[in-house]
């Protein structure tokens, strides 16, 4: 009995050990030990250049390029609706929500935004200028399709 006790602290000082090694990706605490502050980082500021960003694959969301500060979306109003929607897009300049934001889940097309897609901002993000924590490593398809030896094809 004694024995399987002590195997168990030892795993557990060796889980431990692990953790403590991979602490360096620690986003909310950094390296800094447990009884010290820490300096917070700065706020980035939000991309504001009305510059459309291209998009990882065709499903992907876009991201928002413009600020979103204040604009209410709730059960009385949808302010992102206010310039994206059908009938304001020749005001706003800004780029109709796709036919896919009108499909409920049986992909029929309704006369209005479907609920599905009514709070925008779960999958539409704004950028900041923060820098990147981790390397990306990812490669678009159109840089896979030039490489035939990667993907195996011929010619
Ligand atoms: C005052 C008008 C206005 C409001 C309000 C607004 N947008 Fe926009 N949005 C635009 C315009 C104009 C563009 C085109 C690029 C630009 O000028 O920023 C745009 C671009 C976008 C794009 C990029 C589309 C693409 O194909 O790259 C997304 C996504 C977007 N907005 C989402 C939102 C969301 C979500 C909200 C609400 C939180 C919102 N917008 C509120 C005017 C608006
Ligand atoms: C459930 C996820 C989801 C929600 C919620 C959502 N969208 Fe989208 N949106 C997408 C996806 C995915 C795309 C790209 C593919 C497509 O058009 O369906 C897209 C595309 C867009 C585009 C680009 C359209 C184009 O033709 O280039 C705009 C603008 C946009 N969304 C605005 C909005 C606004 C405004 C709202 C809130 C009223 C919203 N979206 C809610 C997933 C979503």
């Amino acid at each position: 009995m004694q024995r399987l006790i002590l195997i168990g602290i030892a795993l557990l000082c060796a889980s431990l050990a692990v953790f403590a090694a991979e602490g360096d990706l620690d986003a909310l605490r950094g390296n800094v030990p447990l009884l010290q502050e820490r300096t917070p980082e700065p706020l980035y500021p939000v991309e504001n250049q009305d510059l459309r960003r291209s998009r990882a694959y065709p499903m992907q969301p876009p991201t928002i390029p413009h600020k979103i500060d204040n604009y209410q979306v709730d059960l009385n109003a949808n302010r992102c609706m206010s310039c994206h929607s059908r009938s304001r897009v020749a005001q706003s300049q800004a780029p109709m929500i796709s036919v896919t934001h009108y499909m409920d889940r049986d992909g029929n097309f309704l006369a209005e935004l479907s609920p599905r897609r009514y709070f925008c901002n779960q999958c539409h993000v704004p950028q900041t200028t923060a820098p990147t924590q981790v390397d990306n490593t990812f490669v678009d398809i159109e840089e896979l399709l030039r490489q035939p030896q990667r993907n195996g094809g011929g010619g």
